[in-house]
């Protein structure tokens, strides 16, 4: 059985001490591809040159609403100049976040559209963070065609959101929470999204699924957010693992 892990953080100084090692291992254990995401302009450099070294790892290149703190309209450009690597298969993780950051929401639509214009003119999807601002991102992405559409990684586990994403045609992204046993809506939302819009992640080294909450996360425990998908849709663990691989190389074109 193959997995793919669709969003994760390589590029984190958490993984300075063992990176190779690690990957190695993780691809032995049927993760056969990883999107390295990036954040920052800085992230985006590391997360290309890692997936460099690897046939089975891709990367994003994007600034996230919470790497705008010495945002200069340069590193737009910079981000475009680096995402025309055949290796960048995203912008993102791109997006709106009104739980860290509430007093530069101008900013933060400002560099979340003008990204939307960096996908369209490379004709990549987009990888959406929002957090705390689903109205927001769903108007912006209402309102600014995304001609790739894209994902929400991590999606909130929010009925509306899940509702009008599918409707605009993006995919959805399940991570640790859906395994947290306080996560109230996990089944509901699992159940509304369709087999051929579902991608699973890990958003390593955070947010490690139950029973190892707490833990350095690697892309290794994507196979929780598989299984917790599968039991809640009354299918076989091999069904969602080939389900979301085949998804995830559909969006990413890969
Ligand atoms: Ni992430």
């Amino acid at each position: 059985m193959e997995f793919f892990d669709s969003h994760a953080h390589y590029n984190d100084e958490k993984f300075d001490d063992d990176r190779d090692e690690l990957i190695k291992e993780i691809y032995k254990d049927g993760i056969t591809k990883i999107v390295n995401a990036a954040y920052s302009l800085e992230s985006s450099k590391k997360a290309l040159k890692i997936a460099e070294n690897y046939d089975f790892m891709y990367a994003t290149a994007g600034i996230s609403p919470n790497d705008i703190d010495d945002f200069e309209e340069s590193n737009l450009n910079e981000i475009e100049k680096l995402a025309k690597n055949e290796k960048v298969v995203a912008i993102g993780e791109i997006g709106l976040d009104y739980h860290w950051n509430t007093e530069n929401k101008e900013l933060q639509k400002h560099v979340f559209k003008s990204q939307i214009e960096i996908a369209n003119r490379l004709n990549l999807p987009i990888v959406i963070h929002t957090r705390e601002a689903i109205y927001d991102t769903l108007d912006i992405i209402k309102n600014n065609k995304c001609n790739k559409n894209g994902v929400f990684h991590c999606c909130p586990l929010n009925v509306d959101l899940v509702r009008e994403g599918l409707k605009l045609g993006f995919y959805i992204s399940f991570a640790g929470p859906i395994t947290f046993k306080n996560s109230k809506n996990a089944d509901e939302v699992i159940k509304m999204v369709p087999l051929d819009k579902i991608l699973i992640e890990t958003d390593s080294p955070y947010l490690s699924p139950e029973p190892l909450r707490g833990k350095r996360n690697d892309s290794r425990n994507v196979k929780y957010m598989a299984q917790k998908i599968a039991d809640i849709k009354n299918m076989s663990l091999e069904q969602i693992a080939k389900a979301t691989y085949n998804n995830a190389k559909e969006i990413f074109e890969i």
